[in-house]
């Protein structure tokens, strides 16, 4: 039998949907990036005592953790039940910089972390369709329907162009420019609006797949700008994608404005990103210095926090 060590450690990262939420749920191609920016850590110890949690949201036993926990208290069932572990006596610890509920992944990089810190605690080869699986299963208990994107692209090094059912392609940024991450600082509502959507597309079907399918369409002339290097016409595709998100009623106020900000201050383009209604926006520029203006002016117009990416780093992930 082996020896189970003291302390063992998973790591994952935020994401940013650059095109294709909420569309990508209904076979539609998306595209997304790993944001290296919002690390998460989850280390694994040997306690005396049942199994604990430790993180800025709940710290306490895992028995008694409120139910927004259930996808990580089942999923640690799971795994230790198919490594045929006890899956008593563990403390979790989750280090999280990633805002949480704000459309940048939180709960699959979570999952993502927790099964891999698992997987090295118990010495045991952890292969990538199994880590998709396990963080697909707590992504179902989290959001409902997830399409899986979020639990590709957290536990990816590079961005993925990504459509349900097909193999993930990871996907080169062949783009020069710089990405502003912004936050609204309002918990977005991903189950939430996914199911609005859903219920929208039972309630007017041909309206509302009309603006899926066009979100589809708007990714693929996306991935064709990033493959030429046409920024200008990249930022044009995400304003686009904004206003068919809002058609499809998961925008805010707050977001809304946010994104005129970033235009009116000489952005390419801006949109949400995620799963809208609160959470994160994105904005384009040309270079560092105009991502440092438009940021400053989302800070003054309520953003809580913004994030600088050159999307050319992308390229050496
Ligand atoms: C959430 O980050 C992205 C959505 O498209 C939902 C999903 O893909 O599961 C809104």
């Amino acid at each position: 039998m082996k020896t189970l060590p003291e302390q063992a450690k998973g790591f994952a990262h935020g994401k940013i949907i650059l095109m294709g939420e909420h569309a990508v749920v209904y076979g539609e191609p998306a595209i997304a990036l790993p944001f290296r920016a919002t690390p998460v850590e989850v280390t694994i110890e040997k306690i005396a005592t049942p199994n604990r949690i430790i993180s800025s949201y709940y710290q306490g036993l895992l028995c008694e953790a409120p139910r927004s926990l259930n996808n990580l208290s089942i999923l640690i069932k799971t795994i230790c039940n198919d490594l045929n572990q006890s899956s008593d006596h563990l403390s979790i610890t989750i280090t999280s910089s990633i805002p949480a509920e704000r459309g940048m992944g939180s709960s699959a990089a979570v999952a993502t972390a927790l099964v891999r810190a698992l997987f090295t605690y118990y010495d045991e080869q952890l292969d990538a369709s199994h880590l998709l699986n396990y963080v697909d299963l707590s992504e179902k208990i989290a959001h409902g329907n997830p399409s899986g994107i979020d639990a590709r692209v957290t536990s990816s090094d590079v961005p993925i162009f990504y459509q349900k059912g097909s193999v993930f392609e990871p996907f080169t940024l062949n783009i020069a420019g710089y990405l502003i991450a912004s936050d609204t600082g309002v918990q977005g509502q991903t189950r939430q609006t996914v199911k609005d959507v859903a219920d929208q597309v039972k309630r007017s079907p041909d309206q509302t797949m009309v603006i899926i399918k066009r979100l589809g369409r708007l990714t693929l002339q996306a991935k064709e700008a990033i493959e030429k290097n046409q920024e200008v016409t990249l930022g044009k595709l995400m304003t686009q994608a904004h206003e068919l998100l809002r058609q499809l009623n998961v925008s805010n106020d707050l977001l809304d404005q946010l994104v005129e900000t970033a235009l009116s201050h000489g952005a390419l383009g801006a949109k949400l990103t995620g799963g809208g209604r609160g959470g994160c926006m994105i904005a384009l520029t040309r270079t560092k210095k105009e991502a440092e203006l438009v940021s400053n002016k989302l800070m003054e117009q309520g953003a809580v926090n913004t994030w600088i990416h050159a999307l050319g780093a992308d390229n050496e992930g």
